[in-house]
């Protein structure tokens, strides 16, 4: 952060938060909050809140919260001092000069730098495919189809064959080799200096706020290697970029669709589904998933109908699931990628596909049934096996229950024989496996529905708290890790309710301290609002200024702050149910402190607390 604390929190609470979203967002009052359309997804009725009092916003549908800076931040895209600068205007207050350190500064300015060398590039490039050298290039393009308001859209080029111009170009522009080094686009040595991309059609790859930072160059006709891209610079992170984001993003469709190349996501674009993404030559990431989620809950794989397709799919679905995204997988065949079903088979078969497109675990199954030959007895029966064993990668009853059916409808198997069949793995490979299979992050109810986000965002209906037993009993082998998810969420409620019912305070003086908060944000978290209760300043927002840093740490905090209760504590069972909360939060906290006890005296000062709780009383006279 480069500037002081509360120079920070002058700015921030002198902008009403109300007034600065109404600018963007059509607001409307309910209750003691201002409802409107979420602006960082796509919804048709309202989920986005912006609180008065709180000085914060939050979003029920897709978990983006924060205060008025972070808002700035990411609706207009702007970096932290940009965002402050902009408020600081408008409220009229003059910002301390930079503090930026040195490095920090450097820093700065050699992205600002790069991107204007990418930039520079990428306007060069274009440039060519008009010029009789890049004749070649357009022809290309245009052979493949891509009309010439595509090539603008996607800025596409040409790279000359003669070895240095573009270096040539930029040093004439007055960069120094340093810094052109630095933007990957050529190779400096002893030797001499070479652009890196020559004769190839140049795909300028852009962040979402359609600033080139990188670029993929494809061979003319036939040649090694077809794709040449950029190497990793300052900019260009493969793994947290995705080809076409910046268009996609503002698509208009629920789901986004996943390619493997640059060329499909221009086909389709072309072809009119702008929600189409590519990962950039290279697998697709946990980063790429969580990136995606920011804009959708729902996918639709199109990679290639081929065997590496048909692997990457594998290896995407479980990644995606993780995350909280559901996905499908299109049937591109006897077409190779969206590229060539497109240009042989037209849009709208194409959409028809989409319709069409495989629930992914279906997929999953009808991928497995290749490695069977099913005219064998006893392959058919291994089959029918392995199927089972994966239908217990679901921990929820209801949904298994779901996925059976479709099963036997997909593959025609009798629908009691499986079941029965399940139920029989289940008791002879026990309860470790399901358990493993679960944890291992694949079909756990948490990745149920697209309300995902929702878990996310804070609700303390904790689906992996409330599904300890399902249907079919009590769930086995609730190890540690859904112990600390208990805490955790114990330790969320307490925070929650001491923001919302601020007397309830006076109840844990004494009892609850910052340090029964074990887990790291949330001890931050209580340490800031345990001293606002003290001194009488208790501000969600500007507890908020502390994490703008982290993305993920602002929106975490900002659930936290906008989870409401849903009854005031008024009846008695709220109001035991606080007492519970207190108890569970400060016992798992003494549990914590004995395991880590550092000598004979600190652990009977534990064991007397552990012998106090049992007798606490909360009382709310
Ligand atoms: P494909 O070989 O499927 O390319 O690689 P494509 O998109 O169908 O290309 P065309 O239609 O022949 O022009 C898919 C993606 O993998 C990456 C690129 O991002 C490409 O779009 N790739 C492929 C590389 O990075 N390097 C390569 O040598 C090949
Ligand atoms: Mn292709």
């Amino acid at each position: 952060m480069y500037y002081p604390d509360d120079v920070v929190e002058e700015v921030r609470s002198r902008n009403d938060i109300v007034d600065i979203i109404s600018g963007y967002v059509k607001l409307q009052k309910k209750g003691s909050s201002y409802f409107g359309l979420c602006p960082f997804h796509h919804e048709k009725s309202p989920s986005f809140s912006v609180s008065p009092n709180k000085q914060m916003y939050y979003c029920f549908g897709c978990g983006a919260g924060g205060n008025v800076i972070t808002f700035l931040m990411e609706y207009e895209n702007y970096s932290f001092p940009e965002a402050l600068k902009a408020l600081a205007d408008r409220a009229g207050i003059e910002l301390p000069k930079q503090e930026m350190s040195k490095e920090a500064r450097a820093q700065a300015d050699l992205r600002a730098t790069l991107l204007e060398i990418n930039k520079l590039a990428a306007n060069y490039f274009h440039y060519q495919l008009k010029q009789p050298h890049g004749r070649i290039g357009y022809e290309y393009l245009t052979g493949r189809g891509l009309s010439d308001d595509t090539i603008r859209h996607f800025g596409l080029g040409y790279s000359n064959k003669t070895s240095d111009d573009l270096y040539r170009y930029l040093k004439g522009r007055g960069y120094s080799d340093s810094i052109l080094k630095e933007s990957g686009l050529f190779t400096i040595s002893e030797k001499g200096t070479w652009d890196k991309f020559w004769n190839r059609v140049m795909f300028p790859i852009m962040d979402i706020n359609n600033r080139v930072i990188g670029f993929g160059g494809r061979v003319m006709g036939d040649g090694e290697p077809k794709y040449l891209n950029s190497p990793e610079t300052k900019l260009f992170d493969k793994s947290r970029n995705l080809y076409g984001l910046n268009f996609a993003r503002s698509s208009r469709e629920k789901y986004f669709l996943i390619c493997e190349g640059y060329m499909d996501v221009i086909a389709m674009h072309q072809a009119g589904f702008t929600n189409a993404v590519a990962s950039l030559g290279t697998a697709f990431t946990t980063q790429h998933a969580s990136l995606l989620k920011r804009y959708t809950s729902q996918v639709i794989l199109t990679y290639d109908s081929d065997g590496a397709g048909i692997k990457a799919a594998l290896r995407a679905i479980p990644i995606l699931k993780e995350v909280g995204i559901s996905c499908k997988v299109l049937n591109m065949k006897p077409h190779k990628d969206p590229d060539e079903f497109i240009k042989n088979l037209g849009a709208d078969a194409f959409r028809e596909r989409i319709a069409e497109a495989k629930n992914s675990f279906l997929f999953e199954i009808e991928v497995m049934k290749q490695g069977y030959d099913l005219e064998d007895p006893e392959q058919k029966t291994d089959f029918y096996t392995a199927v089972a064993k994966k239908l217990l990668e679901f921990s929820d009853a209801l949904e298994r229950d779901n996925y059976l059916q479709a099963v036997c409808r997909e593959q025609f198997i009798n629908y009691q024989d499986l079941k029965q069949l399940v139920s029989r793995t289940a008791a002879r490979l026990g309860p470790a496996w399901a358990e493993t299979a679960r944890t291992a992050g694949r079909y756990g109810a948490a990745s149920l529905t697209a309300g995902g986000a929702a878990v996310q965002g804070g609700s303390y209906y904790d689906p992996r708290g409330e599904k300890v037993t399902d249907g079919t009993g009590r769930r086995p082998g609730a190890g540690r890790r859904e112990k600390d998810d208990g805490a955790k969420q114990s330790q969320r409620l307490l925070l929650t309710w001491l923001i919302e019912e601020p007397r309830l305070f006076d109840r844990i003086r004494g009892i609850i301290t910052p340090d029964d908060f074990r887990d790291g944000l949330y001890h931050q978290v209580a340490e800031m609002v345990f001293a606002g209760h003290e001194n009488g300043s208790l501000s969600p927002a500007a507890i908020l200024n502390h994490f703008i840093d982290d993305e993920t740490q602002y929106r975490e905090v900002a659930a936290l702050f906008s989870a409401s209760l849903k009854e005031p504590l008024e009846s008695e069972q709220q109001k035991k149910a606080f007492a519970e909360t207190v108890i569970k939060v400060r016992r798992h906290s003494l549990d914590e402190a004995s395991r880590s006890a550092a000598d004979i005296g600190q652990l009977q000062e534990i064991i007397k607390a552990q012998s106090a709780l049992k007798t606490l009383h909360i009382s709310f006279d």
